[in-house]
C-alpha cells in the first residue's frame, strides 16, 4: 500500500453496496481510503447534516474527500475515474 494514507476518506453507510464498488478504483491505484460508516458515529446525525451542506444541498448515500476537500458522491467519483481527472487529484494531494 502507498502513501501516507487518509488522503482519501469516504462517508458512507455501512452496508451500502454501491460503496463496495466505489473503493474500487482506489484501491487499483493502490490508494486505502479511510472509510467512515456514519450509522456507526456518535454524531452521525450531526455529520451527515455537515456533509449535507458541503455537498451543495446534495442528500449522497456516500460523499468522497480528497485531501480534506469534498470531491462529491457516487456519481462525481465515476466521472473523475472514467475521465481521468481521479488521477491527477490523486496526484495533486500526493496520495500517489
Ligand atoms: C472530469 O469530470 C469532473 C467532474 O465532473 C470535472 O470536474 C472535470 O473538469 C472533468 N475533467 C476533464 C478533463 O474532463
Amino acid at each position: 500500500m502507498l502513501g501516507s494514507s487518509n488522503v482519501v476518506v469516504m462517508f458512507s453507510i455501512s452496508g451500502c453496496c454501491m460503496c463496495h464498488v466505489v473503493k474500487q478504483p482506489f484501491f487499483g491505484l493502490g490508494v486505502g481510503p479511510a472509510i467512515v460508516e456514519l450509522n456507526k458515529e456518535k454524531y452521525s446525525s450531526e455529520m451527515q447534516s455537515v456533509l449535507y451542506q458541503l455537498s451543495g444541498g446534495q442528500h449522497s448515500v456516500l460523499s468522497v474527500f480528497v485531501g480534506s476537500k469534498i470531491l462529491g458522491g457516487i456519481e462525481t467519483l465515476m466521472v473523475c475515474h472514467i475521465n481521468d481527472t481521479l488521477v491527477s487529484l490523486l496526484k495533486a494531494v500526493g496520495a500517489l
